[in-house]
């Protein structure tokens, strides 16, 4: 009987949803941390030896460092959109695939975007907690008065997969919609989403709510630093469920202190985990420990696109959602 090939052998960073490990289990020799947290890094290299596969989520950082450790390596499979953990000019030096989760998140991710919008213009977490204290006595006229969200004027920067879902959901509240990239939208979108492209100085100048969606790129660091808060609007909100360090946390809390801008709603961090202590204090701020993508349903889609990936490039196979396929060219 002619002898079966080995089983690819794939190392898992992190607890995944269970149908996703069975699922890489059945055509890969799997290695699979059970924590839900992140793997001390000396860990995650010495059981990277020998794998031919990795499995991560952005808390991992794989740079050159963990290239010339690991000489086995072919797929990085990234469980998320955003690749920024991804040192992928090394990867692909390297011949090793990146692959990403995009499409499967999108949705969610905007639709939590929203969450966040909604709750900060409309101050709920204040409302819940005001209630949770006793305060709730009498019904008063003019408490917790928030900011009206239908009839205003969105921007979003970035117009891509998400912010365009965002601006999607937009429509359903009659909203004027704004948007800044680099990129224009066709015609067609434009007309469908009610948007206008502006640059961003306008965009910040004539949105009550600015909502970021762009990938964290050298361009997009501090994207939205002190000058681009005082060009907001007193009267507005900041949105971020795209990156931490696309804003200038400390620039931020000064405007926010300084009441040059309403208040934001924030799911993502310049230091994550790490909270600017100044937010943590401000009644104005809804924050949330990066959780847009985080719905069952999308947890388990993110993760079995990230175990198809990785089993297909070691398949020797086109894998869905490649990050740098001029590696896959070249095999
Ligand atoms: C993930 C995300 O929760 O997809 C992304 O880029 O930021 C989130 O959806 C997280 O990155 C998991 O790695």
């Amino acid at each position: 009987m002619p002898s079966q090939p080995a089983k690819p052998a794939i190392l898992i960073s992190r607890l995944l949803p269970k149908p996703a490990v069975d699922l890489a289990r059945s055509r890969a020799e799997i290695d699979a941390y059970a924590v839900d947290g992140a793997m001390p890094r000396a860990e995650l290299l010495a059981r990277l030896a020998g794998k031919r596969g990795l499995i991560c989520v952005i808390s991992e950082v794989i740079d050159q460092a963990l290239l010339d450790a690991c000489p086995d390596l072919r797929v990085v499979s990234n469980v998320a959109v955003g690749f920024n953990n991804v040192d992928v000019a090394a990867c692909t030096r390297r011949g090793v695939v990146v692959t990403n989760t995009p499409d499967v998140l999108t949705d969610t991710t905007a639709d939590f975007a929203w969450a966040l919008l909604m709750a900060t213009a409309r101050r709920v977490v204040e409302a819940d907690r005001y209630l949770r204290e006793g305060r709730f006595n009498q019904w008063e006229y003019m408490t917790l008065l928030g900011g009206d969200v239908h009839g205003k004027t969105l921007g979003v920067v970035g117009f891509g997969r998400i912010g365009r879902a965002v601006a999607r959901r937009a429509q359903g509240f009659g909203m004027r919609v704004l948007y800044q990239d680099a990129v224009a939208a066709d015609a067609a979108t434009e007309r469908e989403l009610h948007a206008t492209r502006a640059d961003l100085a306008t965009l910040l100048r004539e949105s009550d709510f600015v909502t970021l969606h762009t990938p964290l790129i050298p361009e997009t660091r501090h994207l939205i630093n002190a000058q681009s808060l005082r060009t907001m609007k007193k009267t507005a909100f900041l949105i971020n469920a795209a990156r931490g360090p696309v804003v200038d946390e400390a620039a931020l809390v000064q405007a926010l202190q300084e009441g040059s801008i309403a208040g934001a709603g924030l799911d993502v961090f310049e230091e994550e985990p790490k909270v600017h202590p100044g937010l943590i204090g401000l009644p104005t701020v809804v924050l949330a420990p990066h959780i847009a993508s985080a719905s069952s349903e999308t947890r388990l889609k993110m993760a079995n696109l990230a175990v198809e990936n990785c089993l297909a490039v070691l398949e020797g196979k086109t894998p869905p959602t490649p990050v740098n396929p001029e590696v896959l060219a070249r095999r």
